[in-house]
């Protein structure tokens, strides 16, 4: 597997995952599982961001304290499942900016087609995370890169909760410059480009809808 691609076998995720993919588990139990998970793995798509420091008073003397560099953060939700990853990860990161990438696959190229876009400005200018719980084909997640990547984005990181290894392939080779984090990567994807086993149809799965 690539250098690119981190899988965060914690153990309080791996437990949680368990749960949502279960095809028992009510929507309201998954929403809040995802937005719990959405945390833990925010925790690790954000190592390593660039620091500096700051002078504090601390009540007992002076420092010069860690502190987040550079400008806000940009966090991209890729419509409409990436909604569940982002209410968790805009909680640890408040300041961040939030932007919109809306892809539908048009049924006869099979091909992704922009129907939303709305991102913060200097975008060349921001650690970007664009978030998608399933990369599944990689098509539209690939795709919507494209379109961070028009919009200035240089330095993008890609946050998903479960992957295949095709969408992997797709991503490394479309964007090989944009590191992957997940929760796990199944077997492989179904004739209808569903991850198998997976947890179905997250966006169906997270808002209740079929
Ligand atoms: N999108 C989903 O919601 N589930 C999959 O298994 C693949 C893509």
């Amino acid at each position: 597997m690539s250098e690119h691609l981190t899988v965060v076998d914690h153990p309080l995720v791996q437990h949680k995952l368990t749960i949502m993919r279960d095809r028992d588990t009510p929507t309201a139990v998954f929403r809040q599982l995802l937005r719990e998970i959405s945390q833990l793995l925010a925790y690790e798509v954000t190592r390593g961001l660039e620091m500096t420091t700051k002078r504090i008073h601390t009540p007992m003397a002076e420092m010069d304290a860690p502190t987040l560099a550079g400008k806000k953060l940009a966090l991209i939700s890729i419509l409409r499942a990436g909604n569940g990853l982002l209410d968790g990860v805009l909680e640890l990161i408040p300041s961040a900016r939030v932007g919109f990438v809306g892809l539908y696959r048009d049924e006869k190229t099979l091909q992704p087609v922009q129907y939303y876009f709305k991102v913060p400005e200097a975008m060349e200018d921001r650690v970007v995370i664009a978030v998608d719980p399933m990369l599944a084909t990689g098509n539209s997640s690939a795709a919507a890169i494209d379109l961070l990547k028009g919009a200035g984005a240089t330095n993008i990181r890609f946050l998903c909760l479960l992957a295949a290894p095709e969408g992997i392939a797709r991503m490394e080779e479309a964007h090989p410059d944009v590191p992957i984090v997940t929760a796990a990567v199944d077997e492989r994807l179904n004739e209808l480009g569903y991850i198998m086993p997976g947890l179905g149809d997250a966006g169906d799965r997270m808002f209740g809808t079929k």
